[in-house]
């Protein structure tokens, strides 16, 4: 795309919210309005666009939200934006307000929406990585996950107390649809003695085994975490096989769920955030459009969307063994 001089720019957040993408706004919008930009607020992520719910902002319509969970500009996971009449009308909305630059925070599904708009139209990108499940390539961190992991160990912390009280195997359900890290951190962290993701499989004989010899051994006490993606099953699922196979086992379940994604920012979401939101700001102004704006070992780093969107984040397999001998 070739570079143009970017005077409008339009932000929305997409997909599921983190915490952090406030941050993330407030830092597009004053970086914009610092430099002589006008920003625009766009409502519902893609589905502002398409239905022209965009709103003016200013220094001031950012005022006191860095500290807050959610998003002030709401988001969506649009099904309008997937069609080519719904992308032709944000474009012509876009258009007619003269936006010509896009800072869209959210995870690898709206990069993707980011990616197809861009290259059918005039108006270049930038993504800011917004999720809790951390599962993007071309980034050390990404904007939520910081803050929902330590929600997850906090609530952990507490289960462990009465698990510990009555002697009890419980198992603990977090997010990730499809990427294991809330689970792997949340569970090292927690002292568990089995963590159950998606990216690696999961050997359920082998599972049963352990806790059978635990309970020999009078080790009542066991801690599973496991992502809702894991590929055997939920929490409910694994608590079925174990309540059959492990009849003296006291099983209980807790999902954590939603409120894992809530709350006010911890300190790195918020600091992420803010620099990942001034760059992201920057890149439009100096014509490096259509990138993911990441960290790598604390440096900002830029990924191309079009490869943002194929790469995913692996798991490196030597997590699997630590979690096997440190729970021994
Ligand atoms: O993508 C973040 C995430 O929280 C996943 O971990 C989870 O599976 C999904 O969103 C839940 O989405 P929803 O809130 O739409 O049910």
């Amino acid at each position: 795309m070739e570079k143009k001089q970017i005077t409008k720019i339009g932000v929305l957040t997409s997909g599921g919210d983190a915490p952090g993408m406030n941050a993330a706004v407030r830092a597009v919008v004053r970086t914009g309005v610092h430099y002589g930009l006008e920003v625009f607020g766009i409502m519902r992520g893609y589905n502002g666009m398409v239905e022209n719910d965009i709103v003016p902002m200013n220094s001031r319509s950012v005022a006191n939200i860095i500290q807050r969970g959610g998003t002030i500009l709401k988001t969506a996971r649009s099904k309008d934006f997937f069609s080519p009449e719904g992308r032709q009308k944000a474009y012509d909305n876009l258009k007619a307000l003269g936006i010509n630059g896009l800072v869209i925070i959210g995870g690898d599904g709206s990069f993707r929406g980011a990616q197809k708009f861009s290259s059918e139209f005039d108006i270049p990108c930038v993504g800011i990585p917004g999720t809790i499940d951390k599962d993007m390539a071309g980034t050390d961190y990404t904007i939520g996950f910081d803050t929902a992991v330590n929600t997850a160990v906090d609530a952990i912390d507490k289960i462990r107390d009465t698990m510990d009280a009555h002697d009890r195997l419980f198992i603990v359900e977090v997010m990730g649809r499809d990427a294991g890290y809330i689970a792997l951190h949340s569970g090292i962290a927690t002292g568990a003695e089995n963590i159950l993701i998606p990216e690696s499989k999961t050997d359920i004989e082998d599972l049963i085994k352990s806790l059978t010899e635990k309970e020999k051994r009078k080790k009542l006490v066991n801690l599973i975490v496991v992502a809702e993606g894991d590929e055997f099953g939920g929490a409910n699922e694994l608590a079925k096989v174990i309540k059959e196979r492990l009849p003296s086992a006291d099983t209980r379940v807790c999902i954590l769920g939603h409120i894992q994604r809530g709350g006010s920012p911890s300190c790195q979401d918020r600091l992420v955030a803010s620099h990942m939101g001034y760059y992201g700001v920057e890149s439009l102004m100096i014509g490096r459009y259509n990138v993911m704006v990441g960290m790598m070992n604390n440096k900002i780093h830029y990924t191309p969307l079009d490869k943002a969107v194929k790469e995913r984040k692996t798991i490196g397999h030597e997590w699997m063994k630590i979690v096997k001998i440190l729970a021994s």
